[in-house]
């Protein structure tokens, strides 16, 4: 069988981090990827199995924890010992040519198979269990007194370090980004071996995680005096449009053994598309006196006049360079983008920024990136960003725990405000292995990480503490929560911190005044109540809607409610339909409407994503699955001879969506909602339905346009206008014949959108169509090729499952596939897909330092083929 390696890296890693001083030959910070050139092995060697488990070697690990506070002064040595002296795999002489080679970030899980035992919140897919990840590098003598750090912005989980054999440290939560001093350890001008372990504990998580070293590491080398680990913050405390005051409070660590006298100074550049430029704003020089311990902070002001201001449709940055200079030399020159805005929310109306009213057009998306599993790709991030900005979306809810710092970065860039999440439990747990087991000792190291790390993101609006955390309703829950904010506060005063609620007295019981701004997950009748109650509370709805449905899938006969509307473990298509504590989006758009004082909402899900397939999200399941009253009856004789039926669901129907990043019916209401600008219609259902003829079949429309007409092969089937709180246009008597569906749009009575919906012929050929038409030739950039089962005039026909067969030609090859059927246990990782309803998806990534073109030909059985070819640069 071939392997196909996981490689999905940072655009930067060929590129050095460097900041040289100028007339100075050598960098003075040189921040490189650590990506390239590790060996990996899943378990423990025989013998050692569970020597190292987290309970053996925790106050090791919480070392970690302590050291990273200690610049507030808090303490835990590390107790003495090399913690694996009995464990082959962490020691430096162990042979480890054997081992799988391969570059990160890496995620085991999506490596397959599928398994049907497996529950449904896992995605199918085996992601827990014990890795080990071993690099060799060479340190030169030259680089005798420089200090090195190990950043590792994200390994799940339970991460532990050894350097040339010695214990270095540790991270146990796998959504934090932590860094580790490797300079005591290293071994200069000789061979350095790192060895990673992680232990990614099953049943800790209510949604796919991946297991692995997932996100970027970094090998960070510095003077021994230099910025701290994250330490530059920016704060804008006065802005207007003549000038902007900005203040940096800059961290200096010392690592020699002496207190060192430097003078530190900042300047601050536009950054325009990375670059900076123009004439820089500088900060007066200030001296320091930095002692070796602790750190020491200092604050320096610049005034940028005139200043560019980041927003959602203009993301203006700036670049500062800060820099260290001791004894006249340079030593550090470290650079910060930031931007320049104002935030504020608002009793009475909801969001500001920059003094203009915006609704929170939001969505809340996991972090995995459908069939590339969990492995942080640039690109493919970018690729959901821009599909959500397409509908509408201006705000996005990292939902439930920090994202990697690279979506940060694209949020800034693209335009898009983050609710920046920390947890998704605290004391108590929702799964038996989940965050609560360390919530005693790491809450505080990770939340101040998390701001610490993500404070300069323009785009992060919002900290959130947690989601429908299980002590929202007790008084021991107002402690944490007390606890939680009072360390987001100190971290970060400049941005109202909360936590997402789904309990009504969470907004009543004194919980909803331990938060800045209040936060309801689903309760969109209760905005009004709330407001009564809690005066002074600014209110907005952290979680919504959670409708359910799954691309070109529609059951007869249409009906409201929202517990119907399921067949074949799919769910219909007219987006009227949601698990108990759900809403399809109109009553979530109703409540905001009524209450606009509400600051907007968070659509659970943008995409789909691996895990949490409600309402196939257990093995014992429902009679509900099925509509057909024999098949049902069928299915109750089997769940009683069987107690339970088989369930091969593996992923959400949640995302508008989904998971190979298909546009769902749903994105359309959507972006009627949040584009009114843009002219647009949208028929649903497709119009194929040959064993329907004479039937009632519902047309539903969404529009940007407040009135539509209808006709059903050139006859109307009635005008129709959008009443009060309502949000589609609704058809519900339509008797099908084939044919043509038109809608024409109006709004204010003047012709505002037009879409038609035809029946298509049979399946006759393949259509490919690539996002991009070039791509970057520098291995980690990907192009992601939508195939179309079509008929021979080029309309997509609905029903089709046909088997796609893949070539590449060229500088390319073929990293995952999909349909963005839930329940497909076809491999993501194959030459080949069933398409689904129509469609799939295959992802090409370039070949580093390999321009050309990439060709990809695609063909099925009976269609004729196709080819496109995208040009890597
Ligand atoms: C919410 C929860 C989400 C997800 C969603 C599904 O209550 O916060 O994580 O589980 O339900 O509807």
């Amino acid at each position: 069988m071939r392997i196909i390696i996981f490689c999905f890296l940072f655009f930067v890693t060929f590129s050095f981090d460097v900041q040289m001083a100028s007339g100075q030959r050598t960098p003075v910070r040189e921040r490189t990827s650590f990506n390239t050139g590790w060996r990996f092995q899943k378990d423990d060697p025989p013998g050692s199995e569970g020597v190292l488990s987290y309970e053996k070697i925790k106050e090791s690990v919480k070392a970690t924890g302590y050291e990273f506070l200690a610049s507030t002064g808090a303490n835990g040595a590390r107790p003495v010992g090399l913690l694996s002296a009995n464990v082959p795999y962490s020691q430096r002489s162990f042979d480890d040519r054997g081992w799988r080679q391969l570059d990160l970030p890496h995620d085991w899980g999506i490596e397959g198979p599928f398994k049907q035992e497996y529950s449904g919140e896992t995605g199918k897919l085996p992601w827990w269990g014990v890795g080990w990840y071993r690099k060799h590098f060479a340190v030169s003598p030259r680089d005798k007194g420089k200090q090195f750090y190990l950043d590792i912005d994200g390994a799940m989980a339970y991460a532990t370090v050894w350097l040339n054999g010695t214990f270095v440290g540790g991270w146990p939560y796998g959504y934090a980004s932590f860094e580790l001093n490797l300079t005591p350890f290293i071994d200069f001008g000789a061979d350095n071996v790192i060895a990673i372990r992680l232990d990614n504990p099953p049943d800790s998580s209510r949604w796919y995680p991946g297991g692995g070293i997932y996100r970027n590491v970094w090998l960070v080398k510095t003077s021994p005096v230099h910025v701290a680990h994250w330490g530059t913050y920016i704060t804008t405390p006065t802005v207007s449009p003549a000038a902007a005051k900005v203040n940096l409070k800059v961290t200096i660590e010392n690592d020699s053994a002496a207190p060192a006298n430097v003078v530190v100074k900042t300047q601050v550049y536009e950054n325009l598309q990375g670059q900076k430029v123009g004439k820089p704003a500088v900060s007066a020089p200030a001296p320091v006196t930095v002692r070796a311990v602790p750190n020491e902070s200092i604050t320096l002001t610049v005034t940028v006049k005139n200043p560019k201001l980041w927003s959602i449709k203009k993301p203006n940055l700036y670049t500062a360079v800060t820099t260290i200079e001791q004894n006249g030399k340079l030593v550090d020159s470290q650079e910060t983008v930031f931007g320049i805005r104002t935030i504020k929310f608002d009793v009475a109306n909801g969001f500001f920024l920059n003094g203009e009213h915006v609704r929170l057009n939001g969505v809340c998306d996991h972090h995995d990136l459908g069939a590339l599993g969990s492995a942080i790709n640039i690109r493919a991030l970018e690729r959901q960003l821009e599909i959500l900005k397409e509908m509408g979306v201006n705000a996005l809810r990292t939902s439930h725990n920090p994202p990697a710092p690279e979506l940060l970065d694209l949020c800034d860039r693209m335009g898009m405000v983050v609710m920046d999440e920390a947890f998704d439990a605290w004391r108590r747990g929702k799964k038996k292995n989940d965050y609560h087991l360390i919530f005693d000792d790491w809450h505080e190291k990770d939340l101040r990480a998390q701001i610490r790390r993500d404070r300069n993101h323009p785009s992060v609006i919002i900290w959130s503490i947690g989601n429908e955390i299980g002590e929202q309703s007790n008084a021991e829950g107002h402690k944490l929560s007390a606890e939680l904010i009072r360390i987001a506060h100190e971290e970060d005063s400049t941005r109202p911190a909360t936590a997402g609620a789904n309990q009504l007295n969470a907004g009543y019981n004194g919980f909803q005044k331990t938060v800045d701004i209040f936060g309801y997950n689903y309760k969109p009748t209760e905005y009004g109540k709330f407001r009564q109650a809690n005066p002074t509370i600014p209110l907005f709805a952290s979680e919504t809607a959670s409708t359910v449905s799954s691309r070109g899938e529609y059951f007869f006969p249409v009906s409201d409610d929202k517990a119907l509307g399921r067949a074949n473990f799919q769910v219909s298509s007219y987006d009227l339909y949601a698990p108990r504590w759900a809403f399809p989006p109109d009553v979530e758009f109703k409540g905001l409407d009524e209450f606009p004082f509400t600051a907007g909402e968070f659509v659970w899900t943008g995409f789909d994503y691996l895990g949490e397939p409600t309402p196939y999200g257990g093995d014992s399941t429902t009679l509900l699955n099925f509509t057909d009253p024999a098949e049902q009856a069928l299915m109750a004789k089997e769940l009683k001879e069987l107690t339970k039926i088989k369930v091969p669901s593996r992923s959400s129907y949640f995302g508008i969506i989904d998971l190979a990043g298909f546009k769902k019916d749903r994105f359309y209401i959507y972006q009627a909602r949040w584009r009114p600008e843009l002219p647009m219609a949208h028929i649903l259902p497709h119009w194929n339905w040959a064993e329907r003829a004479g039937q009632v079949t519902p047309v539903h429309v969404y529009t940007s346009g407040d009135e539509a007409e209808l006709f059903l092969n050139g006859k109307s089937l009635g005008r129709k206008k959008r009443g009060q709180f309502e949000y589609r246009l609704r058809w519900d008597e339509v008797k099908y014949e084939p044919g043509e569906l038109k809608v024409i749009a109006y709004r204010n009575g003047q012709r505002w959108a037009e879409e038609v919906m035809k029946t298509t012929g049979p399946a006759a050929k393949l259509l490919l169509q690539s996002d991009r038409a070039a791509v970057k030739a520098d291995g980690h950039d990907l192009s992601f090729v939508t195939v179309t089962v079509a008929d021979q005039k080029g309309l997509l026909v609905p029903h089709s499952h046909n088997l796609v067969h893949f070539a590449v030609s060229g500088p390319g090859e073929i990293v995952a596939v999909d349909n963005g059927d839930a329940t497909s246990f076809e491999p993501f990782q194959a030459m080949q897909r069933k398409a689904y309803n129509g469609l799939c998806l295959v992802i090409i990534r370039t070949k580093s330092g390999q321009p050309g073109a990439i060709k990809l030909k695609a063909e099925a059985d009976g269609l004729t083929g196709a080819q496109i070819i995208v040009a890597s640069r």
